[in-house]
C-alpha cells in the first residue's frame, strides 16, 4: 500500500508554534485580558482599538483553521489576502495548504505594529515565512496595492470593517474567488452580511457553523 503524504499542517516545527499559540490564547480568555482605563471598543478608531488589544489574541477556532486549509487546498488560489493577522494562526493555516498545493502568496495585514512582528516570527519559526507577505497599516490603505486575480481572502480584523475592505477588493477578485468572514454570528457583521447575502451583488454566500460561524461567499463573476 502507497503511504499519504502528510500535510504541512503537521509538521511537528508548525504543530509546536500552533500549539504554543493556542496555548497563550486559551491562558488569555480564562484571565480576560486587561485593557486601557476608559477604553471603549464603540468609540474608538481602528487603530485605537488595534493598540488596546495589542496583547490579545483573538484567533480562529482549530476548527475554522482546518476548514481554511481546506478551502485553499481545493480552490488553489494565486493570491490570498488576510485582513487581520494578529499573531498568525490563521496565516499559517493558510500558508500551510500553500506549502501543500505548490503555489500561492498570502499578503497579510495587521494594524498593531507589534503583533505584524510577532505573526512574522512565529511564521519564522513554524518554516512558513517565504508564504507570506505581512503589511504592517490599516488594511484600507496597505490593501490597495496587492495585484490580483485574488482567489481567496480572509476577512477577520474589526467586524465592522468588513464591507468596505471587500469592497476595496472587489474589482480584482477572480470570478469564482472565496470570500470568508469570520464571527458570522456577531452582530457587527449584520450590514455585511445583508450585502454579501443579496444576490444581485454577486455572491453566493452561505454561513457554516464552526465556532462563532464563518460565513462563506462565492464571488460569482469577475
Ligand atoms: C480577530 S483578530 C485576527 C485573528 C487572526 N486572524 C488569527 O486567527 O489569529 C483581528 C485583528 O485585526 C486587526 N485589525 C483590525 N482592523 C484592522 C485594519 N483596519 N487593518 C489591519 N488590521 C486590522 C487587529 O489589530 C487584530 O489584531
Amino acid at each position: 500500500m502507497l503511504g499519504c503524504a502528510m500535510s504541512a499542517l503537521y509538521d511537528p516545527k508548525v504543530q509546536a508554534v500552533l500549539e504554543r499559540l493556542f496555548a497563550a490564547n486559551a491562558l488569555q480568555e480564562d484571565s480576560a485580558p486587561a485593557l486601557p482605563q476608559g477604553f471603549s471598543y464603540e468609540t474608538s478608531s481602528p487603530q485605537e482599538r488595534a493598540d488596546a488589544m495589542s496583547a490579545v489574541y483573538m484567533p480562529i477556532s482549530k476548527q475554522g483553521g482546518q476548514l481554511l486549509y481546506s478551502l485553499v487546498r481545493s480552490s488553489r488560489p494565486e493570491a490570498i489576502v488576510e485582513f487581520g493577522t494578529s499573531f498568525g494562526i490563521s496565516t499559517i493555516y493558510l500558508a500551510c495548504a500553500l506549502v501543500d498545493s505548490g503555489k500561492g502568496h498570502i499578503f497579510g495585514t495587521e494594524l498593531s505594529a507589534a503583533k505584524a512582528k510577532a505573526a512574522h516570527r512565529n511564521l519564522l519559526e513554524a518554516g512558513l515565512a517565504d508564504k507570506v507577505t505581512i503589511l504592517q497599516g490599516d488594511a484600507l490603505e496597505t490593501l490597495t496595492n496587492v495585484l490580483g486575480p485574488i482567489g481567496l481572502a480572509l476577512l477577520d480584523g474589526w467586524k465592522d470593517m468588513n464591507l468596505a475592505v471587500l469592497k476595496l477588493l472587489e474589482p480584482r477578485l477572480a470570478a469564482g474567488a472565496l470570500i470568508i468572514a469570520d464571527d458570522s454570528s456577531f452582530e457587527t457583521m449584520t450590514d455585511y452580511l445583508h450585502y454579501v447575502r443579496d444576490r444581485t451583488n454577486g455572491y453566493v454566500s452561505v454561513s457554516f457553523p464552526v465556532a462563532d460561524g464563518m460565513e462563506i461567499s462565492c464571488r460569482t463573476g469577475g
